[in-house]
C-alpha cells in the first residue's frame, strides 16, 4: 500500500537483464511492467470503486467485485513474492537450500531431490494459468506445496508463502514458447534460497 492506501508496483531487486538466460530481459521487462502492473491497476480500480459507491450511496455487484478483487490482489501479491524469491544465477540464485529450510525440506520430503520432483510436478500440472507455491502451514509446521489456478483458486488459508513460481504463459512464452517444462527447469537456477529460508525463519518465530 502506498500513502494513498492503494497498491503500487514494487521495484525489482535486480535489473531486467540480471536473470538471463533463465528469464530474458525482454521477458522480465514485459512481465513486470505490463502484467504485474495490470494487477496493481486492476486492484486499485476496485478499491476506488468501493470509495465511489460509498460516496454515492450506490450498490455494488458484490459477488463480481469481490471475485475480481481476489484475482487482482492475488496477482499483485504473488508477483511481488515471486520477484523477491529470485536472484541472478550464481549470485544468490540457484544451488541448494541451506539453514532451517534445508532441515525442514528434509524432514517433510526426505531429500531435496524428492521436494524438487514434487514441486516440478505441481508446477507442470497447473491447469491453464497459475502458480506452484511452497508454503509453511502454521498449524502442522509442515512445508506444503499449494497449486494455484489463476491467482486465487485453490488458495489454502493459513498456508504462508515461502516460494512462488509463476507458470502463466505470460511468464515464459517469449523465451520458451509453449515449453513450460523447460522454463521450470531453468527456474531452479535462479531461486533465491536465502530469501525462501528467511521467510521460513520469520514464520517459525511466530
Ligand atoms: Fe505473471
Amino acid at each position: 500500500m502506498d500513502g494513498n492506501n492503494l497498491y503500487s508496483l514494487p521495484k525489482l531487486p535486480y535489473d531486467y537483464k540480471a536473470l538471463a538466460p533463465a528469464m530474458s530481459e525482454e521477458q522480465l521487462t514485459l512481465h513486470h511492467t505490463k502484467h504485474h502492473q495490470a494487477y496493481v491497476t486492476g486492484a486499485n480500480a476496485i478499491l476506488e470503486k468501493f470509495d465511489k459507491a460509498r460516496k454515492d450511496n450506490a450498490d455494488l455487484d458484490m459477488k463480481a467485485t469481490l471475485k475480481e478483487l481476489s484475482f487482482h490482489v492475488g496477482g499483485y501479491r504473488l508477483h511481488s513474492l515471486f520477484w523477491e524469491n529470485l536472484a541472478p544465477a550464481g549470485k544468490g540464485g540457484g544451488g541448494e537450500p541451506g539453514g532451517q529450510l534445508a532441515k525442514a525440506i528434509n524432514t517433510e520430503y526426505g531429500s531435496f531431490a524428492r521436494f524438487k520432483k514434487e514441486f516440478t510436478q505441481a508446477a507442470s500440472s497447473v491447469e491453464g494459468s497459475g502458480w506452484a507455491v511452497l508454503t509453511y502451514c502454521m498449524k502442522t509446521n509442515r512445508l506444503l506445496i499449494m497449486q494455484l489456478e489463476k491467482h486465487n483458486v485453490n488458495v489454502i488459508p493459513g498456508y504462508r508463502i515461502l516460494m512462488a513460481l509463476d507458470v502463466w504463459e505470460h511468464a515464459y512464452y517469449l523465451d520458451y514458447k509453449n515449453d513450460r517444462a523447460k522454463f521450470i527447469e531453468s527456474f531452479w537456477n535462479i531461486v533465491n534460497w536465502d530469501e525462501v529460508n528467511k521467510r521460513l525463519v520469520t514464520h517459525l518465530k511466530k
